[in-house]
């Protein structure tokens, strides 16, 4: 936690103030999360009884986990089947909370497959988690985004639609991988001030491709991992929908990441 606000006081030292007023719509918080491999250790929590897991909050994690064409690895359904599948099992693991997955598709068998894998699980992990198919869904006329970037991977641009119950998410790219309890993250939702909606962590790209106006520093975020609280997103002046559509069809020349640049556009704007 501590890396995470001397990183975000370093991005706002960095800014003009206009702009660091623009970022504060945005907690940047890096979080050791974000790794490449799991290490499986025991949960430090084992031992805790399940009487204390019921005072906790439950998590709510989206996934997007989408059937695709394409023959190449980095696009294919299987390795986003196979990623997702680790992606909810170190969750699982490592959490002593509830979590409740969203699980995003347009296919129902992937998300049989996904839940069939976790019947092997052992009962402790299977009764703290629970799994949700939405349909995948865009808007009339924009169904084109499905392929912006990874299959359907746009999807967490209209979150509000696919969950209109929550409150609050954490949306979680399938190739995410926790080393740490996921709830160490969800506490961050503690400290957004008033304005402050969503939380992403650092991402050191190049950005100088996205035009300097909707830019908001050298450095972006990484859209593949984010806190968002959707109550507060529903409340945003002009809509957020409106507002990503918007960028989407304006900026369209310059999105080469996808949702990923129309995200970081939508918070550097004015
Ligand atoms: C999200 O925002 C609403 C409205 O401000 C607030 O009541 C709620 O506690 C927030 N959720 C989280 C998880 O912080
Ligand atoms: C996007 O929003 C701007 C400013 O509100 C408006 O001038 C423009 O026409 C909109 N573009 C599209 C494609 O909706």
């Amino acid at each position: 936690m501590r890396v995470a606000k001397d990183i975000l006081r370093s991005v706002q030292q960095g800014l003009s103030s206009r702009r660091a007023e623009a970022l504060l719509r945005l907690v940047v918080a890096a979080s050791a999360l974000l790794l490449l491999t799991v290490y499986l250790q025991r949960p430090l929590y084992a031992s805790e009884s399940s009487k204390d897991l019921e005072i906790l909050d439950e998590l709510k994690i989206m996934l997007v986990v989408c059937s695709s064409d394409s023959k190449t690895l980095v696009d294919s359904t299987d390795r986003q089947v196979q990623q997702a599948k680790v992606s909810i099992k170190a969750a699982i693991f490592l959490s002593r909370r509830r979590i409740s997955f969203y699980i995003v598709s347009d296919s129902q068998a992937i998300f049989n497959e996904l839940v069939f894998s976790t019947k092997v699980w052992p009962t402790a992990y299977r009764e703290r988690s629970s799994f949700q198919f939405v349909a995948s869904w865009y808007p009339p006329g924009h169904e084109d985004m499905r392929g912006l970037f990874r299959p359907c991977s746009s999807q967490r641009l209209f979150l509000l639609r696919l969950l209109p119950e929550e409150s609050a998410v954490l949306y979680m790219d399938s190739d995410v991988i926790f080393l740490r309890p996921p709830e160490e993250l969800w506490q961050i939702f503690s400290e957004f001030g008033e304005r402050q909606f969503a939380a992403a962590a650092l991402d050191k790209r190049d950005y100088n491709y996205i035009p300097e106006e909707v830019r908001m520093t050298d450095m972006g975020f990484n859209a593949g991992l984010l806190l968002m609280n959707l109550t507060r997103m529903r409340q945003f002046p002009g809509g957020w929908e409106d507002q990503v559509l918007n960028i989407t069809v304006t900026y369209s020349d310059y999105l080469k990441f996808g949702d990923q640049d129309i995200l970081n556009i939508f918070f550097a704007k004015d």
